[in-house]
């Protein structure tokens, strides 16, 4: 049985549907509470879906309050002492993800571009990576002189498209880096295999996946390592910072010397040794890490919180006519949510162009975003094709063949015309929150040919 959207329009009502009948999940009765009839969108002057706030971000206490403190005090600022409280943050993390090894280090960026240290990523190297993804994994690859490949996206989940990884492979591919975008898993059982195959190391941008989890096992522990941030949006923060796992001895002990100026030895914790032939400093501070400890407590409650109103929202929004929520692979045990992405579909909102539905959201409180744009044709990207280092490295031609390599039709339509964001803060609200994001849409609908006016 589906909810009648119509019929919904009609008056105000509480809809009580029986879990059974729309899927199972949480196992509780969807309760919807709609929208009148005759309550106008926002824009057209009627009231607010939503009038409150939703939570803020970050969350903290006492305990972030006391952890900066001490660290203050401890005279320890860096991790160069025999006690580092980053040691202290990766032996929790590891324990919390199940995985050997956790190398905290200064952001999501500089996990990723440690690792591309580590595995000696150079000029002349090719890189796959989604093209629906944040710059940073892209600017990694550049950072090395190596030859970024876009791999089109799934429409249906916003991940990279497997279907498309083996023709992007090359004889100069020396790296695949999948990105959990959203904070949901990239689609594992059929990259890992690509990879294995073509003797070509994964490693997995999970810098939005806190918690995520591919048949159980967390997001980054199923390549050869992962990447996660801790910038100030992130599901896990500390301003900025970041944190590389792998369950890989010498890789570990390799990317400890990168990040490390190429020392090993002179630090205590992870790892000593001295292996790689390069370097630069991407160290956590002890105040990174000791905030990291305490916002590290509450991420098993607000992930399940964020996994319990995105599976009731899945419910209520999968039923409004126009609005596909962003698929999960069938191997997601858990995703962190760290975006709730949905498609819009302006041919059943009487036309109305995604910006209008957009704006008329923002105007029932309801913060948004069309997300990412198209990469792949950003001049800050197609410009690489005249950087005059490139073209030294990889020849005129190859630079105009990588532009016609880098089409990515269903990204340009999906971003275009259909994506739409909302917030991991948003998902830590109440069901009362969730029901009046519905309750906006559905309002939207209705109003739609009057909001393709104005
Ligand atoms: C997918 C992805 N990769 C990498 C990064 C880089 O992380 P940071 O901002 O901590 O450098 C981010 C952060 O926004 C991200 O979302």
């Amino acid at each position: 049985m589906k909810i009648l959207i119509d019929q919904l329009n009609r008056r105000k009502f509480i809809h009580t549907l029986s879990a059974a009948a729309i899927g199972t999940g949480l196992g509780a009765p969807v309760i919807l509470k709609a929208a009148s009839a005759d309550q106008k969108p926002a824009l057209l002057g009627g009231t607010k879906a939503h009038p409150g706030n939703f939570p803020q971000w970050p969350v903290f206490d006492r305990t972030e309050q006391t952890a900066l403190a001490e660290t203050l005090e401890s005279k320890n600022w860096g991790r160069l002492n025999s006690n580092s409280v980053v040691g202290k943050f990766e032996k929790e993390h590891s324990e919390l993800m199940e995985v050997k090894h956790t190398l905290g280090v200064s952001s999501g960026t500089s996990a990723l571009y440690t690792m591309l240290g580590a595995l000696d990523i150079g000029p002349g190297d090719e890189v796959i990576i989604p093209v629906y993804t944040f710059i940073a994994t892209y600017n990694v690859v550049t950072l090395n002189y190596a030859l970024p490949i876009f791999v089109d996206t799934d429409p249906e989940s916003f991940q990279i498209d497997p279907s498309k990884i083996k023709k992007a492979i090359s004889k100069e591919t020396k790296l695949i880096i999948p990105v959990h975008i959203g904070g949901s898993p990239a689609d594992l059982d059929k990259i890992l295999p690509i990879g294995a195959r073509a003797n070509i190391p994964v490693i997995e941008d999970a810098c939005q996946a806190h918690m995520a989890e591919w048949r159980g096992k967390k997001v980054g522990t199923l390549g050869l390592a992962g990447a996660y941030s801790y910038q100030s949006s992130k599901n896990l923060n500390s301003g900025e910072g970041g944190a590389i796992i792998t369950n890989d001895d010498d890789f570990a002990k390799t990317c400890y010397t990168f990040h490390n100026q190429g020392r090993g030895g002179s630090t205590s914790g992870f790892l000593p040794g001295t292996t790689g032939t390069r370097g630069t400093n991407l160290r956590m501070t002890e105040f990174q890490g000791n905030i990291l400890r305490a916002q590290m407590a509450r991420l098993a409650d607000q992930t399940r919180h964020r996994w319990e109103n995105a599976m009731y929202l899945n419910k209520i929004l999968g039923q409004i006519p126009g609005i596909t929520p962003a698929k999960l692979y069938e191997g997601t045990t858990m995703s962190a949510y760290h975006l709730y992405m949905f498609r819009y579909d302006k041919n059943h909102f009487a036309g109305l162009p995604r910006e209008k539905f957009l704006k008329a959201l923002t105007a029932e409180g309801i913060p948004n975003s069309p997300g990412y744009g198209q990469m792949n044709s950003e001049a800050y990207v197609t410009g690489l094709a005249g950087n005059r280092h490139y073209l030294k490295i990889y020849g005129e031609k190859r630079m105009k063949d990588w532009i016609d390599q880098n089409q990515c039709p269903k990204n340009d339509h999906l971003t275009q015309h259909e994506a739409v964001w909302l917030f991991q803060t948003m998902l830590l609200g109440s069901r009362e929150d969730m029901d009046q994001i519905a309750e906006a849409i559905i309002k939207i609908r209705k109003f739609a040919p009057e909001l393709s006016k104005i």
